[in-house]
């Protein structure tokens, strides 16, 4: 079997350090990795399945050894630049950042859903905003069965996804320290602002969040809303999410359809308190779906609620 070489580009994040984690718990062929980051962690060295790695400093040279994949978690700017560079010298890059999602010549993929969609790629793949992708999997299943008419999402989003400074802030419990990212405390507090704030009243991420859903579900004139917060908690984002279909549907019914998805795992017991939370979800592959139930606030009989 052909061996690849893959290299990481912001290797010292906390993306890039769970990108690393993962390829190396599911032994993926590959013959060699190049790790990159900024200068500062230029030297540090990562040790993979038993070998040694020393952590270099991003060029316009470094995708010169033939890499034949590169996964960028280093944010939009380094993106921006860098990306094209690798993807002109062969590699297949997979970008974490928003900068390529929206772009009409980059496929926006979650496997379960569109993986059809990754082979039209022209070097250069966008993976999904953090709350937009586990959403994506309860709702494809649910597309496919009941056709959507409206989603409200409204998130409970882990630090960790802003990056390794803000959960120095989360740390920072006595407020002793200077902010790193936040505008305000994130400990025991809740933050309505993720990203940028836009002219229409909505943050870039909740915009991220719409628009995407949008294309991977391929539904450009879908309703969607959202509002995306920012809680106190580690890992794993948590979401509420309101649909409305075309289609009237059995409760029971929409929970098989659910628990047949891959990947998703219905945990949706309320006789024994079994619904998703962070503490449970983090660090597994899987997205978790709860409290799912009719909503009866309208007089449809196609609204339904649930959570992960
Ligand atoms: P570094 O650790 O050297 O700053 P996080 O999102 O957890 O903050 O991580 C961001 C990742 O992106 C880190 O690996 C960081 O490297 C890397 N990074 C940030 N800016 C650049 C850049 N201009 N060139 C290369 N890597 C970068």
């Amino acid at each position: 079997m052909k061996k690849f070489k893959i290299a990481i580009v912001g290797a010292t994040g906390l993306v890039g350090r769970t990108v690393l984690k993962v390829l190396e718990e599911k032994k993926l062929p590959f013959e060699s990795y190049g790790l990159f980051a900024s200068k500062k962690s230029a030297g540090t060295v990562f040790s993979i399945l038993g070998k040694d790695y020393v952590v270099e400093e991003l060029t316009e040279n470094s995708f010169d050894r033939g890499f034949d994949f590169a996964i960028f978690s280093a944010g939009g700017e380094t993106a921006k630049k860098y990306a094209p560079i690798a993807a002109k010298k062969g590699c297949i890059v997979v970008d974490n950042s928003s900068h390529f999602r929206m772009d009409k010549d980059v496929p926006l993929v979650v496997p379960e859903v569109n993986m059809e969609d990754a082979y039209k790629h022209k070097g250069i793949i966008a993976n999904p905003n953090c709350s937009t992708i586990q959403a994506m999997l309860p709702l494809k299943a649910l597309e496919d069965k009941y056709h959507i008419k409206r989603i409200i999402y409204s998130t409970y989003q882990a630090v960790s996804g802003a990056g390794k400074d803000a959960l120095s802030d989360l740390a920072n419990t006595d407020n002793s320290k200077p902010l790193k990212k936040f505008p305000y405390p994130i400990y025991n507090n809740c933050l309505p602002h993720i990203d940028i704030f836009m002219e229409n009243g909505y943050s870039k991420e909740e915009l991220k969040m719409i628009n995407e859903t949008r294309k991977i579900l391929h539904r450009p004139d879908l309703k969607v809303t959202a509002t995306t917060v920012r809680i106190p908690v580690s890992n794993s984002h948590s979401e509420s999410i309101n649909v409305e279909f075309e289609k009237d549907f059995v409760i029971e019914d929409l929970k098989n359809t659910l628990k047949n998805f891959p990947n998703l795992i219905l945990v949706d017991d309320l006789s024994c308190n079994l619904y998703p939370m962070p503490i449970n979800s983090n660090g597994h592959d899987e997205v978790f779906v709860g409290r799912v139930r009719r909503d009866e606030s309208v007089n449809s009989r196609s609204q339904f609620m649930g959570c992960c």
